[in-house]
């Protein structure tokens, strides 16, 4: 998983990442882009839509089995709004892929017409696959591989490194390499890519991170956040005291009975990140509404 290597995000790595995309666009009629279905936005690569901007654009909301299913179908329709295609997955189990040859046609119908017109009968679609780490984009290539026996290839005269794949219905997928950076420039993003796991703990405080992941659980989740660390009403104000609560009735002491607050914070983390506190969406449409409002 890419979650563990040293993932550097240094001009350099971003500007060699950027000319290989814009290498691999010029091959592709298509973009697919791998999301995290529980942070739509922070989740995306900060530049793609500015790169890939005469291409049809698919988002692949992943891990939709851990995300608020009332809250994707709202990201759904604010993301077809915005022209858009959007599938909700669970890439681990496939559910959701069936309908990917269908939305990948959808999205190239014209193209389609544009090819039969010129006699390109049977051309086959061609997409690249694009996410930032950890959202599941090996997971989506290997299910696809899996269940579609797609085959990879290296193609001569193609950038090295890029992988192809071919789906039964003929479709060819490729599958671009490099580690596309997300939004972890703004504050709230990169907090929530740290919760989702995207971005390491050790570049962040697991203790602070884990103060703001109760205070927006206490906020937006109340009841199954009380009922799974069996807390009661009222609970503590400040996000400290609520961590310290948390750790405490996990029986998290350390001597003179206070309470490990960073074995707390690991757990927390964990939990979350394992899908244990239920189905949780960090973020909203309306929040970025009414943001984007002001
Ligand atoms: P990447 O290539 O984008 O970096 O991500 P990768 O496929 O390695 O997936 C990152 C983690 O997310 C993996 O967990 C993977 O199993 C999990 N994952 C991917 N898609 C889904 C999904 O739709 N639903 C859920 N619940 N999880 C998903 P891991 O803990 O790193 O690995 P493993 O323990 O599953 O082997």
């Amino acid at each position: 998983m890419e979650l563990n290597k040293p993932i550097q995000w240094f001009p350099g790595h971003m500007a060699k990442t950027r000319r290989k995309l814009k290498e691999s666009l010029s091959l592709v009629d298509m973009v697919i882009e791998v999301i995290d279905a529980r942070i739509p936005l922070s989740s995306r690569n900060p530049e793609l839509d500015a790169l890939a901007t005469d291409k049809p654009r698919l988002l692949i909301m992943n891990k939709a089995d851990m995300a608020d299913e009332a809250a994707t179908q709202r990201w759904v329709a604010y993301f077809q709004k915005q022209g858009y295609y959007v599938l909700p997955a669970d890439c681990k189990t496939g559910k959701g892929l069936q309908k990917l040859d269908g939305i990948m046609n959808e999205a190239l119908a014209e193209q389609r017409e544009i090819w039969q017109h010129k006699g390109m009968v049977g051309r086959p679609i061609h997409a690249m696959v694009v996410g930032i780490p950890n959202v599941g984009k090996s997971t989506f290539i290997n299910r696809l591989a899996k269940s579609a026996k797609a085959k990879a290839e290296d193609r001569p005269g193609v950038t090295r490194g890029n992988q192809w794949f071919t789906l039964p219905s003929g479709a060819q997928l490729l599958d671009t390499p490099g580690v596309l950076w997300p939004k972890f420039d703004d504050q709230q993003a990169a907090l929530r890519l740290a919760f989702t796991g995207a971005i390491r703990d050790q570049i962040l405080d697991c203790e602070e991170l884990a103060c703001d992941l109760v205070l927006m659980l206490s906020r937006h989740y109340r009841s199954s956040f009380i009922a799974r660390y069996k807390l009661s009403e009222p609970l503590p104000e400040t996000a400290w005291e609520l961590l310290e609560e948390v750790g405490r009735k996990r029986g998290m002491l350390i001597a003179g009975g206070e309470v490990d607050t960073a074995r707390a914070a690991n757990m927390l983390l964990d939990e979350y990140r394992g899908g244990k506190l239920g189905r949780i969406t960090l973020e909203h449409p309306d929040d970025f509404r009414k943001e984007n409002a002001e």
